[in-house]
């Protein structure tokens, strides 16, 4: 019903004109991230590399800012850099995905896309409905839709969504996200040979399995894929308790390193860890591209109490993608790094050598709005090292802690509040500045607080103190396309 999908893809785009003045005048619209033109934006969907561009692909809800019926809108970029938005690729427009197009994945087979994701139903009972659903196009620009290929095996609740497909040898796998009938998240495997008949294979891991204890209700997002000679399952599962500094945010997203055997339907692993540490990060997705790199997006925001209370919703959007972050496994542990390519919005630099004494050092310019900064080899001779980002989030260093913490205020009552992690040693910070985000890479990507923040667009400065003094390199760049 290509009628209904231009019907619906129309309406959509009036939406976002109608919106777009209203949208213009917000001074925390962000100038480097991919944000929606109006609306809502959550997960990043269909990341993928297709005939000299990248594509990444977002759930969209282009009419009001809370989570409707999803669309996919469509970005492109030849470098990660400089971004096109394309045409909608998919609106809800079968009834098989009335009710939304939900997350999914892209790969590239006989140069054609195939775009995988969850057809989502609410039927007349009110009761959910999910179908598996596959879309195909020759120029990366129109899908032709597939329909249903998987429909819901009878061992799992309608929860079970966000297809990722990859290649292995000459087999195609599917790990998809579900919650099995006595209501535990789970990763399930699907094989195919022609991307159209898949098989169930089984649930390869799970709350309650692989040596994990209670581990949420419903596992979303799922991604795996092999890094550095290991396996990784990204997932997203919601329904974990807070532990400590772990698991502070609503719903959670995070790693295992482990290894897939298809033919026992088992992905033997180690421990979870966060992917981030920070209060808006969720969903994440991989691909991998023709440079041989692993690349991971994700939502930078969450469903929690706090979302309605964001500021731009009275602008009439919402939410951003992160920046695209290149990942290693390092001892042990995911490492993540901003890719190379984003060098490309440097703008004058500026370097020198810091040392803080019983006085603060400030940066305070305009360029500090929109910036990328970095600090390395950092001493403190004191107890502790704090960075004010514009007077309204703030990053702080506790040597006999050895933590690091970040603070903001809260959306909805203004009362600060933190997010934390345990670590040994401050040595080399690296954060990128856009007008309403912050994404701070800790000692070469080996933690990451990723957030957004919206402080008073008049207030520029960014300062650091230390008590007991302090001393690192400086670099610092004003960031723009
Ligand atoms: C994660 C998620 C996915 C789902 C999509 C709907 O944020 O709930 O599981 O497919 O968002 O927009």
């Amino acid at each position: 019903m290509v009628l209904k999908h231009n019907h619906l893809a129309e309406r959509a785009n009036r939406a976002a004109e109608e919106n777009q003045a209203a949208v213009n005048e917000d001074p925390y619209r962000l100038s480097f991230h991919i944000q929606p033109p109006s609306g809502l934006l959550n997960d990043p969907n269909g990341l993928v590399y297709f005939k000299g561009q990248y594509h990444v692909f977002y759930q969209w809800n282009p009419y009001e800012t809370n989570h409707g019926a999803k669309y996919w809108a469509h970005m492109a970029s030849p470098d990660l850099v400089n971004w096109e938005e394309l045409p909608i690729a998919l609106t809800p427009s079968e009834p098989y995905e009335k009710n939304g197009c939900y997350s999914g994945s892209a790969i590239v087979n006989d140069g054609r896309l195939y775009l995988f994701y969850t057809g989502n139903v609410k039927n007349e009972a009110g009761e959910r409905e999910t179908y598996q659903c596959m879309a195909v196009s020759e120029d990366g620009i129109h899908f032709e839709k597939k329909g249903p290929v998987i429909n819901l095996p009878e061992e799992y609740t309608a929860h079970f969504r966000d297809p990722k497909v990859w290649k292995k040898e000459d087999k195609w796998y599917m790990v998809l996200g579900a919650q099995t009938l006595e209501k535990k998240g789970a990763a399930v495997l699907f094989s195919s040979r022609d991307l159209e008949n898949w098989k169930h294979i089984g649930k390869i891991a799970g709350s309650g399995m692989n040596g994990l204890g209670d581990f949420g209700y419903m596992w979303e997002c799922p991604d795996l894929f092999p890094l550095d000679g290991k396996e990784i399952l990204l997932i997203s599962p919601q329904g974990l308790k807070p532990e400590g500094f772990q698991y502070q945010n609503l719903f959670q997203s995070g790693y295992f390193i482990g290894q897939l055997d298809e033919k026992k339907e088992s992905f033997a692993h180690g421990a979870f860890a966060e992917l981030d540490r920070g209060f808006d990060f969720y969903a994440p997705q991989t691909m991998h591209d023709h440079k041989g790199r692993r690349i991971l997006f994700a939502w930078m925001g969450m469903t929690d109490e706090q979302e309605p209370y964001q500021p731009t919703v009275s602008y009439h959007w919402i939410h951003a993608l992160t920046l695209p972050r290149e990942l290693h496994v390092k001892g042990g542990k995911l490492i993540q790094t901003p890719v190379e390519e984003l060098r490309a919005l440097r703008r004058n630099e500026m370097k020198k050598e810091v040392r803080i004494e019983a006085e603060k050092a400030t940066l305070s310019d305009a360029a500090c709005v929109r910036a990328e900064i970095l600090l390395e080899d950092i001493r403190l001779d004191g107890n502790s090292l704090t960075i004010s980002l514009r007077e309204h989030a703030f990053l702080k260093f506790n040597v006999t802690e050895g933590t690091l913490q970040v603070e903001r205020p809260d959306f909805k009552d203004g009362q600060p509040e933190t997010r934390s992690c345990l670590l040994e040693k401050l040595e080399k910070l690296h954060l990128f500045l856009d007008t309403s985000s912050a994404e701070i890479f800790v000692n070469g990507g080996e933690e990451v607080f990723t957030l957004r923040y919206f402080p008073s667009p008049e207030n520029e400065a960014i300062s650091f103190e230390a008590d007991g003094g302090a001393s690192f390199h400086l670099r610092k760049w004003e960031l723009g396309t």
